[in-house]
């Protein structure tokens, strides 16, 4: 409670409310501070929870992870895990740096514990991130997932040779690979969880490291269904389930003038789509591709329903604005203790 009366408070009056304002103060902190190995240290004695699995051959000290966007460039990777997070996944970055939409481009709804955005892949680039992990020169302790999308300025023709771009910068820092065909904020992105496009990013990019596809909240059953059997035909490791939807069902009255900015809702009202995606994936493939489930985890019950659904693996974003790294800690004891992840195919207790 500590977080929500007195930081998350200050936090919330940065930048005169401004929400991108307190999201880069949280940074910059989080920057310097892991270049401070006592106050790593004493931060991961405080956070850190051993709930061990391995899920697409990667091993994961526990099933919590940083969701794509919350530090895009990679400059604070040796706070995240003594945050408590058991991997932490960067990005989403692009071939080209880009500065992403005009501000203010993210807005709180309190009231709903909801983010709408439309940051529009603001970032620094494959090359400068591939530069910063190269500088780091020492393991993150967890594993680190890279989210990849499409330059702006590359039209969806140009994209399979954009991603490969970024791919190649940057293959030997990451330990999955998360391909972003489902973010809301750049035209035309979704279009790429389409047949064609994904068989042909697919098979460019599989091989060597674990690829993900992330998919949006908001294709129908029949469309996942399609972009499952391409997932499978082309050899991705597991899907992401899911990134913000474009509807506003479930905002509180309150929030009503910030649900109606354009962009992605993220957080409490996505949670029961984000859940029924992680249900429908597994039921459909039969626990054959993992999943990893992200959307609305606000509490250790959020992310135990999401693992009873068939999740090995949660990432939090906006829970993580409203509650801090205690949430983290805390889905990771519940981990520990048994709350997930859900067993494949065949196993008795088979998500419905
Ligand atoms: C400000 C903001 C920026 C985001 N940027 C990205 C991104 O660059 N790439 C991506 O795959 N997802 C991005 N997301 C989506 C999150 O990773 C996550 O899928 C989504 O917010 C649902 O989880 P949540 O309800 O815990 O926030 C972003 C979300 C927010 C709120």
């Amino acid at each position: 409670m500590i977080f929500e009366r007195v930081v998350r408070a200050g936090l919330f009056r940065l930048g005169g409310g401004d929400a991108e304002a307190a999201h880069e103060w949280t940074l910059r902190r989080l920057a310097t501070l892991s270049t401070n190995r006592p106050a790593l240290a004493a931060l991961r004695t405080a956070y850190a929870v051993r709930a061990p699995r391995t899920v697409f051959g990667v091993d994961f000290p526990n099933p919590v992870g940083l969701a794509a966007g919350m530090d895009k460039d990679g400059v604070a990777l040796p706070a995240w895990p003594a945050l408590g997070f058991g991997f932490v996944e960067v990005g989403t970055v692009t071939a080209q740096p880009q500065p992403g939409n005009p501000r203010p481009r993210l807005f709180r709804l309190p009231d709903s514990g909801a983010v709408v955005n439309r940051m529009g892949f603001n970032n620094s680039g494959a090359a400068a991130l591939a530069g910063r992990l190269a500088a780091l020169g020492r393991p993150l302790g967890v594993p680190l997932g890279i989210s990849l999308g499409k330059s702006k300025v590359t039209p969806l023709d140009g994209a399979v040779a954009d991603y490969l771009a970024s791919y190649r910068a940057l293959r030997e820092h990451g330990d999955y690979f998360a391909v972003n065909v489902s973010s809301p904020n750049t035209p035309g992105l979704r279009a790429l969880q389409d047949r064609d496009h994904l068989s042909a990013l697919l098979g460019a990019l599989v091989g060597e490291k674990p690829i993900l596809v992330k998919i949006a909240p908001d294709l129908t059953e029949p469309a996942i269904a399609e972009l499952l059997a391409v997932c499978l035909e082309g050899g991705a490791a597991g899907v992401i389930a899911t990134n913000t939807t474009v509807g506003r069902a479930g905002v509180a009255p309150a929030d009503r003038a910030a649900a109606a900015e354009t962009g992605g809702l993220s957080g409490r009202p996505l949670a029961d789509r984000a859940r029924e995606v992680v249900s429908f994936v597994h039921r459909e493939t039969g626990g054959a591709l993992p999943v990893i489930g992200v959307g609305g985890l606000l509490s250790p019950d959020d992310a135990t329903r999401m693992f009873d659904a068939g999740a090995s693996l949660v990432q939090l974003y906006t829970g993580f604005i409203y509650r801090g790294p205690a949430l983290v800690r805390a889905i990771a004891r519940a981990a520990a203790r048994g709350g997930g992840p859900a067993p494949a195919a065949g196993g008795a207790a088979a998500p419905t």
